[in-house]
């Protein structure tokens, strides 16, 4: 059978098999919860925090959680890479849509933190912005 009709298969079998439950909680987790995430996140509160610490980060930062990338804006000069994970390809995507002024190379990695696929010793900076209580197993 060729693949793409193998995935179509596939596809109708998945949604065949999600409960309504289910597929109210994938269609809020797609369309619904990105944004609100993103709203929440820009409130002149944390744009304070975010300018106050951000800054500070040096060298190969890791971001984990980036959401939104709301970070990115505040990124300065002592910089020389970012990796950005969040397991959320959406939010990965707006995050995206805000690297055009980003003076150093990024890479956005749809990725948990409980498995970051990153050498040891190759990271200077870790940003955990509002993060960490999303986590269900930190450590
Ligand atoms: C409150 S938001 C903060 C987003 C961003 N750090 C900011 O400052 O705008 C929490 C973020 O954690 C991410 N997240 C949830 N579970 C995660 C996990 N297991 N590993 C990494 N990030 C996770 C969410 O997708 C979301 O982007």
């Amino acid at each position: 059978m060729p693949q793409n009709e193998f995935n179509v298969i596939g596809g109708c079998l998945q949604s065949l098999s999600l409960s309504r439950g289910q597929k109210r909680m994938a269609f809020y987790s797609k369309y619904i919860l990105p944004q609100l995430i993103d709203l929440a996140m820009k409130n002149p509160a944390t744009t304070e925090c975010r300018s106050r610490i951000i800054p500070r980060a040096t060298g190969s930062v890791l971001d984990v959680g980036i959401g939104s990338g709301l970070n990115l804006r505040f990124y300065g000069p002592r910089v020389t890479r970012l990796w950005g994970i969040d397991p959320s390809s959406e939010l990965l995507e707006m995050a995206r849509s805000k690297l055009k002024s980003v003076p150093f190379p990024v890479e956005l990695v749809t990725y948990s933190a409980e498995e970051i696929p990153l050498p040891q010793e190759s990271i200077d900076t870790i940003v955990l912005k509002w993060t960490l209580c999303s986590i269900p197993n930190p450590i």
